[in-house]
Order: structure tokens, then C-alpha cells, then sequence
């Protein structure tokens, strides 16, 4: 395990050979499909080294410009830092149709090349949000880090079937608490809930627990990350997709895959 407390500071760097870049993108490519196995703790021994080079390199000097990489590298940092109980902790702002915007704090459940993964039932104050303004903003701070992500997009309901196969990869506990909320109706008393939970655990059988029609997974699909960090150095970065045809000056830089990028004043 990297242990983020040995520090990034480094005398001197080593200047990277073509032959290390074109691996070092290969690698990339590799994480890619690791992450699609839909884990964010993944297990990428492989990349390890690629990891101990990155956090030689500040945000400016890195030859990686992509976003996902990066994300993927302060998360990996995020979880091996004894400070940060769960580095999937982020903060999710949503908005309604007339612009009120609200947040709260979620699990990140998975992210990847497809996006960043949350469930909710669709019926809570965000559900009803993304209904009719599907796009949301994520924020997660790792604060002994002292690094900041934030992730824009459009997001969209996960298939059925697909919240159907999550749900069921749930121990049985929490299914059954998924059963006994609505996350938004007003109660007489919070023994309700001990009375519902009776109910639920009459009601289904421990390997049948079907998912609550309202509890659903969302994705959301990234077009802006904005990286933060006071770390080694005060640093801001901007990813963000590219438009078709847009014309690019001397402070929009072009990253990796699709990725525009922009150092902006932290
Ligand atoms: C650390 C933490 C993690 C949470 N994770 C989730 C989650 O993954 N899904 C969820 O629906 N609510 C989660 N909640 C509860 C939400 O913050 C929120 O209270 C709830 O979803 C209702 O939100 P809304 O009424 O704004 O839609 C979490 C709360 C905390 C403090």
C-alpha cells in the first residue's frame, strides 16, 4: 500500500523517455478496463509504480491529462490515508426546474470511463430534482489531503435491470433498510421504523428481496472536473470536454482523449 503520509516532496525529478510515456499510457488504457469492473477500491498492483511516478509530478508538471487518471490516483491517495474514514464521501448538489439548487452528502458507490455511481430512491428531493433537471454537480473533499474534486454531467437512471443486479449484491441488512425508508415522508415517531423492519424480515426471504421500485442507481456522466489541491503545491486544474470545432488559445491546453484542459487561479 502507498502511504500517503510519507509526503510528495521530491528533490529531483527524472525527465520521462518516450518509451516510459508510451507505457505509462498503456498502463492508462489498462486501468481503464480494470475500473469498468465497477470497483473504486480496485486492486491495480500493476499500476503501483505508475502511481509512486505521479505523485512525484504536481498537477502542472504531470504528463497525465487524464482527468479520470488523476481522479482515479487521489482516490487511491484518498484511501490509503489513515485521516480519511471513506474517501467515497462526496457532497451532491442538485437543482430544481426553477433553480433551487440543494446538496447533500452520498456514497459514491463506483466510478469509471462511464461515470460516478450513486443510489437514492427517486422519489427524495434530488430524485425529483434530476427528473426534471437531469445534471448534477459532485464535490469530495479529503481534507488531511488537502485536495478537493469536483465533477459536473449530465446523469442518467441506471436500466432496471441493472439496479435490479446492484440491489441484489446488497446484504440482506441493508436491503431490508432500503425497504423501511422513503427518505422523505413525515412519521409519528422513529419506532415506526423498528415496526417496519419487523415486517420486511416477515415479508421476504432473505435470498428473494425484491428492490423497492423507487430505489434506483443514477450515473453521472462527467464533462467538467475541477481538481484542487493545497498539497504540494496551490494548484487548480480544469478539465472539461470539448466542444465540436471549438478554437483553442494559448490558455486551454488539449489533454488526453477528448479532455480540454485549463490552470486556473485556485
Ligand atoms: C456520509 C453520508 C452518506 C450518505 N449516503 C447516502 C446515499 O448513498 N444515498 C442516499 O440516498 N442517501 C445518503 N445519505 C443521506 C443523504 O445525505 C440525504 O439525507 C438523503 O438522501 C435525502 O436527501 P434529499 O432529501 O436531499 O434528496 C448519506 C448521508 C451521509 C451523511
Amino acid at each position: 500500500m502507498i502511504s500517503s503520509q510519507f509526503g510528495y516532496a521530491l528533490i529531483s525529478k527524472p525527465m520521462f523517455s518516450k518509451t516510459f510515456l508510451r507505457n505509462f499510457m498503456v498502463a492508462i488504457k489498462r486501468c481503464d478496463k480494470d475500473m469498468d469492473k465497477d470497483n473504486p477500491k480496485f486492486t491495480l498492483s500493476d499500476l503501483k509504480e505508475m502511481f509512486e511516478i505521479q505523485k512525484q509530478y504536481t498537477l502542472e508538471e504531470s504528463p497525465i491529462k487524464d482527468p479520470l487518471f488523476i481522479f482515479q490516483s487521489w482516490y487511491r491517495d484518498a484511501a490509503d490515508s489513515v485521516g480519511v474514514l471513506n474517501p467515497s464521501i462526496m457532497c451532491l448538489a442538485t437543482s430544481s426546474k426553477t433553480g433551487i439548487p440543494s446538496l447533500r452528502y452520498m456514497f459514491c458507490e463506483s466510478f469509471d470511463t462511464k461515470g460516478f455511481r450513486f443510489f437514492t430512491y427517486n422519489t427524495t428531493r434530488k430524485g425529483q430534482d434530476l427528473k426534471t433537471n437531469p445534471y448534477a454537480s459532485l464535490c469530495f473533499y479529503w481534507a488531511p489531503l488537502l485536495r478537493s474534486v469536483r465533477v459536473e454531467g449530465p446523469v442518467n437512471v441506471l436500466p432496471s435491470s441493472e439496479s435490479d443486479e446492484l440491489f441484489n449484491r446488497r446484504a440482506y441488512d441493508m436491503q431490508v433498510n432500503i425497504h423501511c425508508s422513503t427518505q422523505s415522508d413525515r412519521i409519528q415517531s422513529f419506532d415506526v421504523l423498528n415496526e417496519r423492519e419487523l415486517i420486511v424480515r416477515n415479508k421476504f426471504d432473505p435470498s428473494k428481496v425484491p428492490r423497492p421500485e423507487n430505489f434506483c442507481w443514477y450515473n453521472v456522466s462527467p464533462i467538467i472536473y475541477d481538481f484542487w489541491q493545497l498539497r504540494q503545491k496551490k494548484e487548480r486544474i480544469r478539465f472539461r470536454k470539448s466542444k465540436p470545432d471549438e478554437k483553442i488559445d494559448g490558455l486551454t491546453r488539449k489533454g488526453e482523449k477528448d479532455w480540454l484542459y485549463e490552470f486556473i487561479e485556485p
